[in-house]
């Protein structure tokens, strides 16, 4: 079975006790499961078999080497959004041909390296944009491949913090500048523009914003084409939802019905970018239990990860599910879990009902496989967690735990 489960009465991860992780690697600790992280990319990748297709994991939800490598040897593409995910995207064996370069504020030097290398296209999101890349270019004698995103002005209906499909959101071109973006690019004889890119935000949980977003694309290739520019890449971006506590998402396959018309009718080849959707409940985090602390009718588990772990909560308020890693799962009373760092927005659960833990219990935190280790900080001088992956009865350490010499690597003291 791969992924997480409930036996013998402990959580496991593949094969692997999470108890047993933690005697061995100590808390707090991400645990991804190698073999989940395949099944929900191959889910997508067999949704959209009957289209010519990429995809390009977005690793911004987890960018682990590991993680990266296995998605790779399936055929996985990458979205990366910054010069650093580039370089770890290379360093896991991913070919620049299959890597796709996306945010609004890419520099100079992220340009030039991303030409050097060789990926497959930029989404340019604004019009200075497109004149950086085609100075770039010109400059190293390259000529750079595009496709722009657009702002379809389209409600994800999701967390207003993660919606970027709207007319407020600073992504993409606004299309009442598509005449502009047209003679911007007439103008740009180092740049090559092939495709067109939308992503309207993150875990949705319904499929009509997706169809939407691809009917808006499909006028805009069409009006493209017929201005003469040869646009073949359609990239519909990432977004699709997780179960974090019931919400019930749809099935790759039900937004695929939403978007293979549109390439069927288009001839077109389709990119996506799948993040969370592959990741998410790939992986969770172990912590344990510091201390219960009564205080007049509150029970608070004070636990040993943080907001500096996993900021999800903190940020956007989001529900992850916890559970004891062994023992009795019924909830029996109402707590909040905290962690030790000094911000109230510290917490990971309010007034939830869970078993009853005592201190040096392992508590599984889970969801936490997308944007998780990755949007770690050390903020109160905390080390960042380890990554382990498991695979049946294996694991294996990913990546080590930060040291307190760590910590002080990058400085000196000055007078
Ligand atoms: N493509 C683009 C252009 C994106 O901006 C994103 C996510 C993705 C793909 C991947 O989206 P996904 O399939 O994972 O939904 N930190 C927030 C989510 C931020 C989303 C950023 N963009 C969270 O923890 O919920």
């Amino acid at each position: 079975m791969n992924g997480f489960h409930f036996k013998n009465n402990r959580w496991h991860s593949d094969g692997v006790p999470l108890s047993k992780i933690a005697e061995k690697v100590g808390t707090p600790a991400y645990v991804y499961s190698l073999p989940a992280f395949e099944d929900r990319f191959k889910e997508i990748d067999q949704a959209y078999k009957t289209v010519p297709h990429l995809m390009a994991y977005s690793i911004k939800t987890n960018d682990n080497l590991s993680v990266m490598s296995a998605l790779s040897k399936l055929g996985s593409g990458t979205d990366v959004v910054s010069g650093g995910e580039l370089f770890k995207a290379r360093k896991a064996g991913v070919p620049a041909n299959k890597i796709i370069f996306a945010g609004v504020g890419k520099t100079d030097e992220d340009i030039a390296y991303a030409l050097k290398e060789g990926i497959r296209y930029f989404n340019v999101e604004s019009i200075p944009e497109i004149v950086a890349i085609n100075a770039v270019a010109k400059k190293i004698k390259k000529i750079a491949p595009i496709a722009i995103r657009f702002n379809p002005n389209i409600d994800a209906l999701t967390h207003h913090y993660i919606s970027t499909g709207k007319k407020e959101n600073k992504f993409g071109v606004f299309l009442g500048d598509l005449d502009k973006v047209m003679k911007t690019v007439r103008e740009s004889h180092s740049v090559r523009w092939t495709g067109v890119h939308a992503h309207i935000g993150s875990q949705m949980t319904q499929t009509g914003s997706v169809g939407k977003a691809a009917k808006v694309v499909e006028q805009i290739v069409l009006k493209l084409r017929r201005e003469g520019f040869p646009i073949y890449d359609v990239n519909l971006g990432g977004g699709y939802g997780i179960d974090y506590q019931g919400e019930k998402p749809p099935k790759a396959s039900q937004y695929a019905k939403q978007v293979i018309p549109v390439i069927k009718r288009l001839n077109a080849g389709l990119l996506l970018e799948p993040g969370r959707f592959i990741s998410g409940n790939s992986g969770v985090l172990l912590t344990r239990v510091v201390y219960v602390k009564q205080s007049g009718k509150k029970t608070f588990y004070i636990v040993d990860a943080g907001m500096g772990d996993l900021i999800r909560p903190a940020l956007y308020e989001a529900y992850h599910r916890i559970a004891p890693a062994e023992g009795p799962q019924k909830p029996v009373q109402t707590v909040d879990v905290v962690g030790p760092i000094c911000e109230s927005t510290d917490f990971f659960a309010k007034n939830r009902k869970l078993p009853t833990a005592k201190r040096g219990d392992l508590l599984v935190i889970f969801s936490a496989g997308a944007y998780g280790s990755v949007m770690g900080s050390t903020y109160n001088s905390r080390p960042l967690a380890p990554e382990v992956v498991t695979r049946g009865k294996r694991f294996a350490v990913a990546r080590r735990r930060q040291t307190w010499q760590d910590l002080i690597r990058l400085e000196k003291i000055s007078r």
